[in-house]
C-alpha cells in the first residue's frame, strides 16, 4: 500500500479549489455521523470558503494516500505558549490506520519546533446522552496523555453557534504538555 503522506498545506493551496472543496467534504462528511443529532439539520461543520481562509493562514494540515486527501487537522497558535488542534477526521474507509495519530503527532513535532508548550483541544459533548465517536475520543484523549483543564456550557462560550445545536452540549476543554 502506498505511503501516507502527512503535510503542512501552503497558503498558495488556498487557490487549489479542488483541494478545498476536498478538505471540507471530508470535515463534513464525518462530522455529520461524529457530531450526528447534535446539530439542527442542514449545520455542517465547516465551508470551502472556511477552509480556504484556514489554509492561507497556515493552518490546515492533511493526510493523503495516493494523492487523495484521506484526513485533517487544523492548528493554531492561542497565545505565545499555547497551541490549539481540531477539526480531525479521518476518512472512514480508512480508519484504525494511523491516519488520527499521524496528524496529532505531526502537529505535536510543528508546535514544539515553534516553542509551544502546551497542546490545547476542545471536544463538544452532547450534556444528557453519549455520542460514541465522543466517547472514543475522551478515551483516546486520556490514553495519549491530555488532561482536562475546563468544562463549561457551549451556549457560554459560543452564544452565537449555541441556535444552531439540536441538543444541550457541553466543551471540555484538554490541555498536554508538549
Ligand atoms: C478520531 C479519528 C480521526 C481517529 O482516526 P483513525 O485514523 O481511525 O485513528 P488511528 O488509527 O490513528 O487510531 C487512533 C487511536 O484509536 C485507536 N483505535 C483506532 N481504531 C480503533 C477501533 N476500531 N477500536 C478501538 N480503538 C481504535 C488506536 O489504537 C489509537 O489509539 P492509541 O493511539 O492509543 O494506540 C476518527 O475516528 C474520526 O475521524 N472520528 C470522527 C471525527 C471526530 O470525532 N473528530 C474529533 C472531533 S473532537
Amino acid at each position: 500500500m502506498a505511503p501516507l503522506d502527512i503535510s503542512l498545506l501552503p497558503a498558495e493551496a488556498s487557490a487549489d479549489t479542488d483541494t478545498m472543496r476536498e478538505v471540507a467534504d471530508l470535515v463534513n462528511r464525518v462530522y455529520a455521523t461524529a457530531e450526528n443529532g447534535q446539530w439542527l439539520p442542514g449545520t455542517t461543520r465547516t465551508t470551502v470558503e472556511e477552509i480556504t481562509e484556514l489554509t492561507r493562514a497556515g493552518q490546515i494540515v492533511v493526510a493523503r494516500l495516493d494523492g487523495a486527501v484521506v484526513g485533517s487537522i487544523r492548528v493554531q497558535h492561542l497565545d505565545a505558549e499555547t497551541g490549539e488542534s481540531g477539526m480531525l477526521v479521518a476518512d472512514p474507509d480508512h480508519r484504525g490506520m494511523g491516519i488520527g495519530r499521524r496528524l496529532r503527532s505531526f502537529v505535536i513535532d510543528m508546535l514544539r519546533r515553534q516553542g509551544i508548550g502546551t497542546l490545547q483541544i476542545e471536544l463538544l459533548v452532547p450534556r444528557d446522552w453519549t455520542q460514541d465517536s465522543k466517547e472514543f475520543m475522551a478515551g483516546w484523549n486520556e490514553r495519549s496523555g491530555y488532561k482536562v483543564v475546563r468544562k463549561g456550557a457551549f451556549e457560554e462560550q459560543y452564544p452565537d453557534l449555541a441556535p444552531r445545536l439540536a441538543t444541550p452540549c457541553d466543551f471540555v476543554i484538554y490541555h498536554k504538555a508538549l
